[in-house]
C-alpha cells in the first residue's frame, strides 16, 4: 500500500513538474497558435514596409488614451498645419482635428490607411481636416508643416530629429510621444513614464545645437 502511495505522489509530482501526457500535443498548439497571431499581427502591422530600409521600420503600436491626452495637451493654442508621421489608425489626427488644425496622417500600411479615411467619412470629418495619405515621411518633404507629432521608436528620433532641423521652418513645433529626442532641449512635457510626451520649439533646439 505504502509503495503505491509512494508512486502515486511521485507520478503526480512528475506531471506537476512536466505537464500530462497530452503535453506534446498542447505545446504543439500552443506554438501554432502563437505562429498564427504572430502571423496575423505582422499582416496587420507591416504591410507597406518594403521599400524602407530595416533600421528605420516602426511596426504599428497606436498611443493609449492617456498618450493622446498628453499630445493634445502640449498641442493647445495652436493652429496651422499638422503632419502626423506614422498615423496609423488616425487617432492623434482625428484628436488634433477637432482643435482646428489641418492634419496630415502619413501612413504606408495599406489597411490603416483605409481604415482612417473610411472613419473619417464615417464621422464626417473633411479631408481638409484629416487627411490621411500613402507616403514615407522619410521621403517626404515635410517643409510646409509648422506642426509634427510622432510616436514611433527609439532607433528612429536621432536620424529624423536631422531630418525635422533640415526641414521645419523656425517657428515649428514638434511635440514626441513616448520617446524623446536624445539631445533635443525641450520647451514642455507632459504625463510620466510610457505615457510622457515632450514639445519642442524648432527654433530653441536650432540654437541651443549650433
Ligand atoms: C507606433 S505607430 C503610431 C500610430 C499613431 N500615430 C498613434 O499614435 O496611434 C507608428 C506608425 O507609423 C507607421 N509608419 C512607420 N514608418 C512609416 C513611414 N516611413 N512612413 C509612413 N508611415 C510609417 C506604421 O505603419 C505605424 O502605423
Amino acid at each position: 500500500m505504502e509503495d503505491s502511495t509512494e508512486f502515486i505522489l511521485q507520478n503526480q509530482g512528475s506531471m506537476m513538474v512536466y505537464g500530462s501526457k497530452d503535453s506534446p500535443i498542447l505545446t504543439a498548439s500552443t506554438a501554432a497558435l502563437l505562429a498564427g497571431l504572430y502571423g496575423m499581427w505582422t499582416m496587420f502591422s507591416l504591410p507597406g514596409f518594403n521599400k524602407v530600409p530595416r533600421r528605420l521600420k516602426v511596426p504599428f503600436l497606436p498611443s493609449s488614451k492617456v498618450q493622446t491626452m498628453n499630445v493634445m495637451k502640449l498641442l493647445e493654442g495652436r493652429k496651422g498645419q499638422l503632419a502626423d508621421l506614422g498615423s496609423g489608425d488616425g487617432r492623434l489626427v482625428f484628436a488634433a482635428s477637432s482643435f482646428g488644425l489641418q492634419c496630415t496622417g502619413f501612413e504606408i500600411n495599406p489597411m490603416l490607411l483605409a481604415y482612417s479615411r473610411r472613419k473619417a467619412r464615417w464621422t464626417g470629418v473633411p479631408t481638409s481636416q484629416a487627411n490621411f495619405v500613402n507616403k514615407d515621411f522619410w521621403k517626404t518633404d515635410l517643409s510646409k508643416y509648422n506642426n509634427v507629432t510622432i510616436f514611433l521608436a527609439p532607433g528612429v528620433m536621432e536620424v529624423l530629429g536631422d531630418k525635422l532641423l533640415r526641414e521645419l521652418p523656425d517657428y515649428a513645433c514638434v511635440i514626441a510621444c513616448r520617446f524623446a529626442f536624445p539631445h533635443w532641449p525641450h520647451r514642455a512635457s507632459q504625463g510620466d513614464g510610457l505615457d510622457q510626451a515632450w514639445a519642442y520649439d524648432i527654433s530653441t533646439v536650432r540654437s541651443a545645437l549650433g
